[in-house]
């Protein structure tokens, strides 16, 4: 029978099933960078505290150093009987260095252990996702600089609308993305509390210094209730809601890349890299990526949904449901950072076409507000104007050309104010160039923005 470090009070062994359903070492080893720092934090502030000797001290780190040499090398033997990241690293610990081992857990549990294990991780993570963002931003505005003064046609209901340039639809992402930024870093302060001193549930009754700890690993203050602080798992709920928002925004952009990259539309074409052929028809070039990362949101929100389910019937403090925050949890952080990583890959890669945006906007009278608004600086009340646009567009579709096609006295069949400063405006580069304020698509506004944002980084 093998001895479980809670072994004690137990008269028969647990099953092998047992045993692998309650495990949980083959998913939380990725923590034990984490548990093994926390553990020294610890280990460092029971021997300032006196509570164990500075020889103790010495052979934990000393020790610690072997396991985690022992872990990078993949020498390290990780055992099922000793259920998780915390139990293996310590049974390990104790066989190298004896007693000193067995003293590491004075004044800890693993349920403050933990907590504290998942927020280094998760801190860790939101630092990655962090540079990843950047990345990802940095690549659209260079897409978005190159395109500052390329014409789109901008849709409503996915009917033309009004013409854009194609560097202020992809700020759109960007702005989309500073927000996700901004949720990743406010989360981070929620993360960054330390857990460690409300041991099982209630504190410990040792004289311990939970600021020096707090201070050692980095964290900015340490969690007020000791309840609390082992069965709060909403930071990790945050993360995942965050995490989603940011899913729903690759979601939306790959969505358009998709299209965009449809022969029907032919906007743009994607670097051969990220698409794949098919194996029956020769003619293929598909998007995955986009499309993979589209359906890739579906397991960020469902994990999402498991974190909030998880919690909402759990009584104070910890319950062993909590061991299953951490897939879902592992899996959005993995998921998010691929995501981020390709699509930071990816965005150098679109190759814009702009004859084919330029030949949309033609089909879609996309120039029809600017006249509008052309007559109504000129006193036609909108409306009106509204009205006489309609007709011009109606002819227009009668004839099979576009509104700057009209001649002028055609023009002025629907409104005598039309003069010959008209064809102005109803240029594409006319439209664009009107559009002159912050948030505007005009060029040279696209270029600001692009100006700002970089210096924002
Ligand atoms: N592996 C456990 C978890 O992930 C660690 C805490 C276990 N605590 C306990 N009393 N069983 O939550």
């Amino acid at each position: 029978m093998t001895t479980h470090t809670w072994s004690g009070r137990f008269s028969e062994p647990v099953s092998d099933l047992v045993k692998r359903y309650t495990a949980s070492v083959f998913f939380d080893q990725r923590m034990a960078a984490q548990d093994m720092r926390g553990s020294l934090a610890h280990a460092k502030m029971l021997a300032r505290q006196g509570i164990i000797s500075q020889d103790d001290f010495a052979a934990i780190e000393r020790g610690m150093a072997q396991v985690a040499a022992e872990i990078e090398a993949g020498t390290f033997n990780w055992n099922l009987d000793d259920e998780d990241v915390h139990l293996n690293i310590e049974k390990r610990l104790t066989a190298l260095i004896g007693d000193a081992g067995k003293r590491l857990h004075t004044g800890r549990s693993r349920n403050d252990q933990v907590a504290t294990d998942i927020r280094l991780w998760l801190r860790d993570t939101i630092d990655t996702l962090d540079t990843l963002f950047i990345d990802f931003i940095r690549a659209l505005l260079d897409v978005a600089e190159t395109h500052a003064a390329t014409p789109l046609p901008g849709f409503t209901h996915l009917q033309v609308a009004q013409p854009v340039t194609f560097g202020h639809h992809l700020l759109a992402y960007v702005e989309m993305l500073r927000r996700d930024r901004e949720r990743f870093a406010d989360c981070r302060k929620r993360v960054n509390r330390l857990p460690l001193g409300a041991a099982a549930l209630a504190g410990t009754t040792y004289p311990i210094d939970r600021e020096f700890v707090a201070q050692e690993l980095g964290f900015d203050s340490v969690c007020q209730n000791s309840l609390d602080a082992v069965s709060d798992r909403d930071f990790a709920i945050e993360f995942c809601a965050a995490a989603s928002l940011t899913m729903v925004h690759i979601s939306r952009f790959s969505e358009e890349l998709i299209l965009w990259m449809s022969p029907r539309v032919g906007f743009i074409d994607l670097a051969d890299r990220f698409c794949t052929g098919s194996s029956i028809m020769p003619q293929k070039k598909n998007p995955d990526v986009p499309e993979l990362a589209r359906g890739k949101s579906g397991r960020v929100f469902g994990h999402l949904m498991g974190l909030l389910t998880l919690m909402k019937g759990q009584p104070l403090a910890y319950n062993k449901d909590n061991q299953e925050d951490k897939e879902p949890l592992f899996d959005t952080a993995d998921t998010l950072v691929d995501t981020l990583r390709i699509f930071a890959d990816m965005a150098p890669g679109i190759r814009v076409k702009p004859e084919a945006m330029a030949a949309a906007l033609k089909q879609g009278y996309a120039t029809a507000t600017d006249l509008a608004d052309y007559l109504v600086k000129k006193g036609l009340p909108f409306r009106d104007a509204h009205e006489a646009v309609a007709r011009a567009v109606r002819t227009a579709e009668t004839k099979g050309c576009d509104l700057v096609d009209l001649s002028l006295a055609e023009l002025q069949s629907f409104s005598p104010l039309v003069g010959d400063d008209v064809f102005a405006v109803l240029t594409v580069e006319g439209s664009l160039a009107a559009r002159d304020h912050v948030g505007g698509t005009a060029p040279n506004q696209v270029k600001a923005a692009i100006a700002r944002l970089r210096a924002s980084l």
